[in-house]
């Protein structure tokens, strides 16, 4: 199947997926996890921290972070980390179990449905083949851009593998193509692969120059870099995708899709700061290796970063003209708690340089050697500036002790004030003081922050700033109804697909029969004519009873594996918590019976418990209506009132007795 074509994924092949897809293989992609207990933890890959709160958990099949609350199954993960949509979250899952996927043409209807971000990733795709394309196969592509790059030191192996490419001279060469294959472009200009003129043509943006493509985590394109192939210092050295709506240049780094596995096998992360730096470096066999692009560090690449690794080395050109700029990036990389290191290539080298003329064992023998830790880095740099003027020394000790205020663990703290106050002759006393002083500034800023935050909350409109998952918890533990609902569907998530006993029953005239507990529900709520009142009770509740008669049906699977994220995230919640149900059968630990026996009384306790507080609620209203004036001055509606509650009342005894006919006792009501 190519890209641009889009067809449905049929049932099994999904059931497939959903059960080859481990979730601790598919977050480990992306996550460095630990064991912990059953389960295993890392840092959250959506949200910024520095203790691990994201738990996967093998058993459910589940992840879930604690500080965010993302999370899900397998697709959901996927859907969230890379922006895919469902049926793409599969397809990525597919790939990576190696599993085929039968599809059928989506309808016209769908096709339409297609969302604006696929078709730009679709685009881009062609985007690519159409650059890699024009390298290798036609006359200008060949004697230009190959050439090119085979006189920068790559080989043809290099080149593929990073998909380089080349864009013709002729401005309009892939515009014309790509309008020509059916896409629209509208479309092919919001990737910014080209642009609309002021008279309505759509252009290259790359014209006459190789490409870089820029790749997402895990492989797809996101945008492109074009570069110049003589000095000409009236043009841009590089042009490159302007953002869009899948590329947000701050979130990405270039080469990571190709490092992530290295970085992970040797827990450390080399950066440097373009595409050719990266390239080159992997070329000569060191492929730790991610740039920046040329900007200084954002907090989201060095989130990126440090999903993989707690060690950074800067690998910086032997001029330090480039250094003094991304000091402040390099701030917030110490205040996520990584280490840091800085290696300084001899003068007039860079690392695409240096790597082209050196050995793998050279390379790496050179950063081994030649790392310094950044504060002492740092610290030299300064120094070398201010000489020994005292007014601008006292700024430089300032400057440093910035730095290690940032710094979280108390060891490492402790460890480059000892380190500078050598490097600078003052008393290590001296820069605890200081670094004291900065941290409880900074902690106070932060305390009034998150006042100042927490109080903006208080002034929105409710609902604002809790996911709609949080707010049906909190909806449900304000109302008795859907606590009772909550507690059958956490029961019947649990028990849904077993079979259970109903007893004879001389009264209604029945035999001993089984059937499953989902079945019984179902029945024993719609002769009663009842329905939950929680919309997400009810549609989980409804959708287990089209599976009531598929033997083997595991309701705890299949929901947790559901494609709606809230019923998947509630499933995992509800089949996580225990004590609600031990409200209802704390008498019944040590019970001998069979389980269909067991399941039988399980479940009736649990329905005329809910039917119970359903009449509950009724009577409440009707007490309220024989207080009202307007009923009490009506004979006929106060008649009516009467009787409904005498109804209400003998439904409430009938209820209770089902139970003691039964030999259940009374039914508890602390849920
Ligand atoms: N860069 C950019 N636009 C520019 C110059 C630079 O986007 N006008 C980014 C590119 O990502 C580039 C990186 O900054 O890779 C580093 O810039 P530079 O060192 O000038 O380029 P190199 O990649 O080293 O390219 P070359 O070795 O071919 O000069
Ligand atoms: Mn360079």
């Amino acid at each position: 199947m190519t890209n641009n074509q889009k067809h449905l994924i049929d049932r099994e092949t999904i059931e497939r997926i959903l059960d080859s897809a481990k979730i601790e293989e598919v977050v480990g992609d992306f996550v460095t996890l630990k064991k912990r207990g059953v389960n295993l933890i890392g840092l959250c890959p959506f949200h910024n921290e520095k203790t691990p709160s994201f738990t996967v958990s093998p058993a459910k099949n589940y992840c879930k972070c604690f500080g965010c609350g993302k999370g899900g199954n397998p697709v959901h993960f996927i859907m969230e980390h890379e922006q895919l949509s469902y049926p793409d979250a599969l397809r990525w899952l597919a790939k990576k179990y190696h599993i085929e996927i039968k599809e059928r043409e989506l309808t016209d209807e769908e096709k339409r449905e297609e969302s604006i971000r696929e078709s730009m990733f679709v685009i881009n795709q062609y985007a690519l083949q159409h650059f890699t394309d024009t390298l290798h196969d036609t006359d200008e592509g060949k004697s230009i851009g190959l050439n090119y790059f085979r006189h920068r030191g790559l080989r043809d192996e290099t080149i593929k593998k990073f998909g380089l490419g080349y864009s013709l001279e002729k401005r309009d060469s892939f515009a014309t193509k790509a309008i020509k294959a059916g896409y629209k472009p509208e479309l092919i200009a919001k990737t910014g692969v080209c642009y609309s003129t002021d008279d309505g043509r759509l252009v290259d943006r790359f014209w006459g120059r190789v490409i870089f493509p820029v790749h997402t985590i895990s492989g797809k394109v996101v945008a492109f870099g074009g570069r110049i192939l003589q000095n000409n210092p009236k043009a841009a050295k590089y042009v490159n995708s302007p953002e869009s709506e899948i590329y947000h240049k701050s979130d990405h780094l270039y080469g990571l899709y190709f490092a992530k596995q290295a970085i992970i096998q040797k827990n450390s992360c080399i950066l440097v700061e373009g595409y050719l730096d990266v390239i080159s470096m992997y070329q000569a066999g060191i492929q730790n290796v991610v740039a920046s692009s040329g900007t200084s560090l954002t907090q989201g690449q060095i989130r990126l970063i440090h999903r993989f690794t707690d060690n950074v080395t800067l690998l910086y050109d032997g001029d330090k003209a480039g250094i003094k700029a991304s000091l402040r990036g390099i701030d917030m990389l110490l205040e996520e708690g990584m280490n840091i290191n800085v290696v300084l290539l001899p003068d007039g080298e860079d690392p695409d340089s240096y790597a082209q003329s050196h050995s793998t064992e050279e390379v790496e023998r050179y950063i081994e050697e030649n790392k310094v830790d950044f504060i002492r880095f740092k610290t030299n740099l300064l120094l070398d500036e201010v000489g020994e003027d005292p007014i601008r020394r006292a700024g430089l000790i300032g400057d440093v002790v910035k730095s290690i205020a940032v710094v979280p663990n108390e060891i490492l703290r402790s460890e480059y004030i000892n380190r500078c106050s050598e490097m600078l002759k003052v008393g290590e006393h001296l820069l605890v003081k200081e670094t004291a002083k900065l941290r409880m500034q900074r902690a106070e800023e932060q305390a009034k922050k998150e006042k100042h935050e927490s109080l903006n909350k208080e002034n929105e409109p409710e609902n604002n700033n809790i996911d709609e998952f949080q707010q049906n918890i909190i909806e449900t533990y304000d109302n008795p109804l859907h606590r009772k609902e909550r507690a059958i569907i956490q029961f019947m998530l649990k028990n849904g697909g077993k079979q259970l006993q109903v007893p004879e029953n001389k009264a209604a005239n029945t035999p001993v029969f089984t059937e499953s507990v989902i079945s019984h529900l179902y029945y024993s709520f719609s002769e009663d004519g009842i329905e939950f009142s929680h919309p997400l009770y009810k549609r989980i509740f409804n959708e287990a009873i089209e599976h009531a008669n598929e033997t083997n049906f595991d309701p705890e699977k299949h929901f947790i594996a559901h494609p709606d994220l809230e019923i998947s995230h509630l499933t995992a919640e509800l089949c996580g918590e225990r004590y609600m149900l031990s409200k209802f059968f704390s008498e019944q630990n040590n019970d001998e019976r069979n389980e269909l026996a067991v399941l039988f009384e399980q479940t009736t306790r649990l329905s005329i418990a809910y039917k119970l507080s359903l009449v509950d609620e009724m009577l409440k209203e009707s007490m309220e209506k024989l207080k009202d004036p307007a009923i009490l001055a009506n004979p006929t509606a106060m008649q009516e009132t009467m009787a409904d509650f005498k109804f209400l009342k003998d439904t409430q005894q009938a209820l209770n007795n089902v139970l003691k006919d039964y030999g259940f006792g009374n039914v508890s009501m602390s849920v």
